[in-house]
């Protein structure tokens, strides 16, 4: 057995500074399970997707978020819904990380999607939306349990910090669900 840390990659849909998303992500960090390491990856550097740039050359915070994934045992996104749907920015975000097709490190890599929003929807749109743009790429999405943080006003305090211990105990599941996904993926 390997003393390493289970590494997750924790992506925040928002570029938000008080996002409930980052804040989901933070609080996953105080929840994980005491293998599993969660690092965060932002996405303000990420420039818009550009055919022709990429012909020019990967730019660097692209291949940083590329080589981040490879690293990564698995992924965990937490989207706000934007519009019903997914935020521009990650949608571009993984746009770039899916070309060429045939070595996006999403390919057959676990991910679980969660989300958090300030209304009672609580992302489930958006979440369904990016599972079909994670299933177009391969990618092994956790099927459950799933995580929708409705009122997410009530659920954070002034800091931006989680502070319902219900949810707090949902997302440690769903960090403990995802770990035994991809062990039973590697098996
Ligand atoms: C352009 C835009 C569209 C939005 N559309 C929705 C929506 O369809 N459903 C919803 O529940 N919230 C919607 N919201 C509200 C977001 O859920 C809310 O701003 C949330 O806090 C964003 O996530 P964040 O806190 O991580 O930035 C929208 C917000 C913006 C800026």
């Amino acid at each position: 057995m390997s003393s390493r840390p289970f590494l997750i990659l924790g992506i925040p849909g928002s570029l938000r500074r008080g996002s409930y998303n980052r804040g989901l992500l933070r609080a996953a960090q105080e929840v994980a399970p005491e293998c599993v390491q969660i690092e965060l990856f932002e996405l303000h550097e990420i420039p818009p997707y550009n055919e022709d740039v990429r012909q020019q050359g990967v730019p660097e915070p692209v291949a940083r978020l590329n080589a981040t994934i490879v690293a990564a045992d698995a992924v965990l996104i937490a989207t706000p819904e934007y519009n019903w749907s997914i935020p521009g920015v990650l949608k571009n975000a993984i746009d770039w990380v899916s070309r060429p097709p045939a070595s996006t490190p999403l390919r057959r890599k676990p991910v679980a999607v969660i989300g958090a929003s300030g209304g009672l929807s609580g992302t489930i749109r958006a979440q369904l939306a990016l599972r079909q743009v994670l299933f177009s790429l391969e990618s092994y999405v956790l099927p459950k349990p799933d995580l929708w943080v409705r009122n997410a006003g009530q659920l954070f305090d002034q800091e931006g910090r989680l502070i319902d211990e219900e949810t707090r105990q949902r997302l440690h599941e769903v960090l403990e669900a995802l770990v035994d996904w991809t062990e039973r993926l590697r098996d």
